[in-house]
């Protein structure tokens, strides 16, 4: 069986080691791709995570690439193979899947850009350890089982990490980010809907920065 690559792992830690914060963005709007990354960028963000869940993600990614060319720009929500080879045409940095398939963890080990798969058990995690995975996404995180599941999982599997994502907001932030197996989370707290339907792109930029600073992740 074919197992994943260290350039793939480094990938993955490389991206988290720009940042414990990864902002998980739903585009509704094509207007506002820039103003709105830009605004997470001037709070500290260096990498993020744009779903697939509308029609504009992908072409937002294209565009974040084509003019961002400073942060991690990465694509959430992907399901299938199909969608994996769009992402990777879009220029996607990382791929994020919020759960696994043999298929599309079978097709993360030949693509040039990494997955970062979902996993809420541990016999999902099982299946992709099996192929040499050893960085997950945990999803949803605090129905699943919050840091206490994380701090039971690292007993069996030491020499895996996670990026917790799914119900986190900056008072558990923390907590997660305290556990050794934690690489960074994840999610749409830095991004409020209010905020993105007002264009009000100062108070992102505050939220992100007060996150981080709060975290101890930024002065
Ligand atoms: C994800 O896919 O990671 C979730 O949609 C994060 O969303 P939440 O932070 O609003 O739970």
């Amino acid at each position: 069986m074919q197992q994943l690559s260290e350039v793939h792992r480094n990938r993955i830690h490389a991206l988290f080691h720009s940042g414990p914060l990864i902002p998980v963005i739903t585009i509704e709007h094509p207007d506002q791709v820039l103003p709105l990354c830009q605004a997470l960028v001037d709070g500290g963000i260096r990498a993020l995570e744009i779903t697939l869940r509308t029609e504009y993600g992908l072409p937002a990614i294209e565009r974040l690439r084509a003019t961002m060319p400073e942060i991690w720009v990465g694509a959430g929500t992907v399901v299938t193979r199909a969608q994996y080879r769009e992402v990777e045409s879009a220029g996607a940095q990382f791929v994020v899947s919020p759960g696994v398939t043999e298929p599309l963890l079978d097709f993360g080990l030949t693509s040039s850009v990494p997955l970062l798969p979902g996993i809420a058990t541990v016999s999902e995690l099982m299946l992709g350890y099996s192929m040499g995975y050893r960085e997950f996404k945990f999803f949803p995180a605090s129905v699943a089982g919050g840091p206490d599941a994380l701090q039971a999982f690292a007993g069996p599997f030491p020499d895996v990490s996670f990026c917790p994502t799914g119900g986190i907001r900056p008072d558990t932030a923390a907590d997660y980010l305290a556990l050794d197996n934690v690489l960074g989370v994840g999610g749409t707290w830095l991004t409020p809907s209010d905020a993105i339907a007002a264009g009000d792109w100062r108070a992102i930029s505050k939220l992100t920065r007060d996150s981080l600073v709060s975290l101890g992740r930024l002065t």
